[in-house]
């Protein structure tokens, strides 16, 4: 049996994880940076790197040990190569180049965005394509058609904030905590979803983007409007707004997908992405694949935020293609996701 050893560290999550030729997952583990970046209200960029550093060899070891393997079992390295933080991602490609110079075996560079979207066939197989794929996460918002020849072909992405971005940016205004998406999914549950007006995006070349800073504003001018009345951070005014922009939210996402079912072959509807773990997302995503009669398939949420798992299994793929790295790969922080691009635009 072969096994692929993937290292992902392209934001604050250190993960590492094995998966074997099958593509059965032997190990995942997932070491979260939440106390670090917490006192900070988001990310710090300099401390992720240094965290990835002192996190990666323990969390190595464990990945080992879970699954029950010494390193000389290990195949090949698969690491993400971008997008993400370029400090963050550089610590886990230069331990992946001495892991696997070290062990003579080869470098597989991944992109983490085709990550994502490979999660979905870690959980079911096969996924029936094309399909459409919409992944979400706190840095990317991409709707894409996953091809049967493996191709992705870009539909729409946001110009601006992506959708997890905007429900850590509400968290924050708000004074909730971080990570925010969560705490707004989950004080959103008792919140009436239409006590807040938010009008959809709309662009007047036509263009069918995504685009969540003017949702982000629209909240901001409804907690300008009364603040005292969200100083209670368990009152129905909070809950109330966390509800209706998580609709808000949900909708615009959707109105995207609803549209490319218009235009696109589809035989599946796909939901990845860190946000992917959103639970009103979730029931509207498999409510829309119901009324178009087709499979919804959602990652669970260990393999929808970020996680190695992925970065093993599309390097897997990669190097069943032949793609491996030479010893001088370096991160590409904007590293491109798709193959094609055929945008949608606006009925
Ligand atoms: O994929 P991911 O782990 O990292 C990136 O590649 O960005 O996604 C993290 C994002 C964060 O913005 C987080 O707030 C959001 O996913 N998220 C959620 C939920 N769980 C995580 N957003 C809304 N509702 C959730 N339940
Ligand atoms: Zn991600």
């Amino acid at each position: 049996m072969k096994y692929v050893l993937g290292i992902e560290t392209s934001c604050d999550d250190t993960s590492v994880a094995i998966v074997d030729e099958g593509g059965r997952v032997c190990a995942n583990v997932v070491s979260s940076q939440v106390e670090e970046h917490a006192p900070f209200g988001g990310v710090v960029p300099e401390l992720a790197s240094r965290a990835h550093l002192s996190n990666l060899p323990r969390v190595m070891d464990k990945a080992l040990a879970d699954a029950c393997l010494s390193l000389d079992r290990i195949s090949a390295v698969a690491v993400t190569q971008g997008p993400g933080l370029i400090g963050s991602l550089l610590v886990g490609i230069s331990f992946a180049k001495a892991l696997a110079f070290a062990r003579e075996l080869p470098l597989i560079p991944v992109n983490h965005i085709r990550g994502h979207v490979r999660a979905l066939a870690l959980e079911f197989d096969p996924v029936p394509r094309p399909a459409l794929a919409l992944i979400v996460s706190g840095g990317h918002t991409h709707l894409f058609r996953w091809q049967p020849d493996d191709a992705i072909v870009l539909l729409t992405k946001t110009r601006d904030d992506a959708a997890g971005e905007a429900f850590d940016k509400l968290a924050k205004m708000l004074d909730l905590g971080f990570p925010g998406g969560p705490l707004v999914d989950r004080l959103a549950a008792e919140g009436d979803p239409r006590a807040f007006e938010f009008s959809m995006p709309r662009f007047r070349d036509g263009s069918a983007d995504y685009s969540f800073s003017g949702l982000k504003t629209a909240a901001a001018m409804h907690l300008k409007r009364d603040p005292h009345a969200f100083r209670d951070l368990s009152g129905q005014r909070v809950k109330d707004l966390c509800a209706s922009f998580q609709a808000a939210v949900v909708k615009h996402l959707l109105q995207r997908v609803k549209q490319a079912l218009k235009r696109e072959p589809a035989e599946a509807l796909l939901l990845g992405g860190g946000v992917a773990c959103n639970s009103g997302l979730r029931r509207a995503f498999e409510a829309l694949a119901k009324q178009a009669g087709l499979p919804a398939m959602m990652t669970s949420p260990v393999l929808s935020t970020d996680n190695a798992a992925m970065i093993a299994a599309e390097g897997w793929h990669l190097w069943r293609a032949g793609v491996t790295a030479d010893w001088d790969l370096n991160p590409n922080v904007s590293l491109k996701a798709y193959d094609e691009v055929r945008f949608l635009a606006n009925e």
